[in-house]
């Protein structure tokens, strides 16, 4: 394969940059500016250094993985690309403005996908020039450690498209599931109502934060209590996923909890704002 290229270097795009240049594919990873994606190689290489440090690789192989990511801050680069992702902020409008600009390099053999959390594949590859090349393609965080990838073709994708998607995923190394192009698709239709509720249990005093993850931690073994998952996440992309799931649906069994929205209105953001339901600083 030749080049493929990230389009958004915050943590999914740099995940599945690590993860695309260890797989042996050269990446241009992109952000809208060039101090954004320099600065998140010099975090890949870091996560790189992590893992020679622990004998997951070899010093060689680290050097050789980070050779093949080029940062970026123009989108025309991506000419070079047979494989494009998006993986920017979670707002549809963001996402239109990044496909309008990367249509216009696009090569008319090459797929563009979106690294989208719930947003439909249908309605953004609608305004694209070839809505046949156009597919979600849905990472999970982090994405070097995290085995699964979900594949969500919209109406108009092709089945070429969906092949050369699957086959790409596979070189990725993760396991395929594939999703109709409905709200949420499979994963964060099921975790994202559960991490709401984990708020509305929390807002109307059932218990505090630490019981409430200790539970789900110890009572249903998941790795992380749906607070602290939360945080990891991002609440803003947590907001964002479970308005698109109302809003879609317009049932009110999904409305987001008032205390999600008073955190995200707060800017107390999780993990990359340094609070959440949890201190970080
Ligand atoms: N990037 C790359 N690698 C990372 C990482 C990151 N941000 N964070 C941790 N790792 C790696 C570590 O290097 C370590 O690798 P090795 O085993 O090879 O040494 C491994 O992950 C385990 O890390 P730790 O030992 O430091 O910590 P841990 O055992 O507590 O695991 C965790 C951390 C993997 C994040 C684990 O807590 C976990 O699985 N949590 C749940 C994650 C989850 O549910 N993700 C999905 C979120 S939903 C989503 O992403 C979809 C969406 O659209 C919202």
């Amino acid at each position: 394969m030749d080049a493929i290229g990230i389009i958004g270097a915050g943590q999914m795009g740099s995940g599945i940059a690590q993860n695309a240049a260890a797989s042996g594919l050269t990446v241009l990873l992109a952000d809208r500016e060039q101090s954004i994606a320099d600065a998140a190689r010099d975090g890949i290489a870091k996560r790189f250094a992590r893992l020679v440090s622990k004998d997951k690789i070899s010093e060689t192989e680290a050097d050789a993985a980070m050779q093949r990511i080029q940062p970026v801050s123009d989108y025309g680069a991506m000419d070079q690309a047979s494989f494009i992702i998006e993986a920017a902020t979670e707002r549809e409008d963001i996402k239109q403005a990044i496909f309008a600009e990367a249509g216009k390099v696009l090569r008319s053999d090459a797929i563009l996908a979106s690294n989208t959390s719930s947003i439909s594949i249908t309605r953004m590859g609608a305004n694209l020039p070839d809505p046949s090349r156009f597919i979600g393609l849905h990472f999970f965080n982090p994405v070097p450690v995290m085995e699964l990838i979900e594949i969500i073709p919209g109406l108009a994708t092709s089945q070429e498209s969906v092949a050369k998607t699957r086959a790409f995923a596979e070189l990725l190394g993760k396991k395929i599931v594939m999703s109709e192009d409905e709200p949420g698709f499979v994963v964060n239709r099921i975790l994202l109502p559960m991490i709401n509720e984990a708020i509305f249990v929390l807002g109307q005093g059932t218990a505090n934060v630490a019981d409430i993850d200790k539970g789900c931690r110890l009572g249903l073994n998941h790795p992380m209590g749906p607070l602290q998952l939360a945080d990891f996440i991002g609440l803003d992309t947590c907001l964002e996923i479970m308005r698109v799931i109302f809003e879609s649906t317009g049932d009110s069994k999904y409305r987001p909890a008032p205390m999600l929205m008073k955190y995200v209105d707060a800017g107390w953001l999780g993990r990359k704002s340094k609070r959440g339901f949890y201190d970080y600083s």
